[in-house]
């Protein structure tokens, strides 16, 4: 199995990092378009190979796009990143020239390959990329459900003072303020984490996870990397290994959740080929609400992007 991914930031490397140390590709391509970057991380990376014992070789290139031939997954992290003070959508117009473009030559070289997207603002970037790619929904997906939903697990774990492997949940919507928590689907060991934690704190808890991400854009300035590219790792897992595992995942709805034309933050079942099957929970009416706001938003950003004129 081939594995590219675009965009050598600290996004694309920590993904690379955590598919390769995982051992369960042959290859994995890193390109960027920053001369030398791709390479010099890479063969940071594969010099660690004897070190941390995995078979993975990790090649690096400046923006050719033929040593990605082949791919059987491309993970597209390529774009600016927050600064304080911005929302994900403030960049919308430079990430989807950026996007687009690498969608068009990686899908070139792997016609087949499924893609999994990271760039923000993620629900929009994703459209972007499948419109681009014109091939079925079940193979262009987005990357921030894991990341929102591991922020909340890491944020409880931390309250309930328990291990964080133990806490299951699921979190819907766009990737931005309006992402929905679903407390009634969240526990830790099968308790529901309502017998566990005060409604007041739990609220406090979700509200955090909402802004987990700009909270770290106010610490570092830049937006973040170790749990971006850990769970972008994880969905390549997933299909590499066939796992059939149920992630949150940014997912085209055609009538799921009462939605059309849409890409929105799901539950779904991933493994081999991509997406298997979108999952629709019974949500309640305020959860309902809560869906049905998220989505008004990102169909506001994604008529930005349709009224753009992308290069
Ligand atoms: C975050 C960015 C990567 O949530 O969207 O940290």
């Amino acid at each position: 199995m081939k594995v590219t991914v675009v965009g050598a930031g600290n996004v694309g490397a920590t993904c690379a990092n955590c598919i390769a140390h995982a051992d369960i590709v042959k290859e994995v391509i890193v390109l960027d378009i920053k001369e030398g970057v791709a390479e010099g991380k890479a063969l940071d990376m594969w010099e660690t190979a004897p070190i941390n014992l995995y078979n993975t070789r990790l090649i690096g290139s400046t923006n050719d796009y033929s040593k990605t031939a082949d791919s059987d997954i491309v993970v597209i992290t390529s774009g600016l990143p927050r600064k304080p003070g911005m929302s994900r959508d403030d960049l919308i117009s430079t990430n989807a020239n950026i996007v687009k473009s690498v969608t068009e030559a990686a899908i070139a070289h792997s016609p087949n390959a499924i893609f999994i997207i990271v760039s923000n603002p993620l629900d929009v970037m994703t459209y972007c990329a499948y419109l681009t790619a014109k091939v079925d929904s079940s193979r262009v997906f987005g990357m921030a459900g894991i990341l929102d939903t591991a922020r909340y697990r890491a944020f409880l774990a931390e309250a309930l003072n328990v291990s964080p492997k133990d806490i299951q949940a699921v979190l819907m919507g766009g990737h931005g303020d309006t992402m929905v928590p679903l407390p009634r689907y969240t526990t830790v060991s099968g308790i529901p984490v309502t017998e566990l934690i005060e409604e007041d704190k739990l609220n406090a808890i979700i509200e955090r996870t909402k802004k987990g991400g700009g909270e770290i854009v106010n610490l570092m300035g830049t937006s973040a990397w170790y749990a971006p590219g850990a769970a972008a790792a994880q969905m390549v897992e997933a299909i590499v290994k066939d796992e059939d595992r149920i992630f949150p995942v940014c997912a085209w709805l055609q009538g799921e959740y009462g939605l059309n034309d849409i890409y929105l933050g799901v539950p779904v079942k991933l493994g081999k080929g991509g997406i298997k099957e979108i999952i629709e929970l019974k949500l309640n009416d305020s959860e309902k609400e809560l869906l049905k706001t998220s989505a008004e938003h990102v169909k506001d950003v994604m008529a930005v992007l349709d009224n753009m004129a992308v290069a």
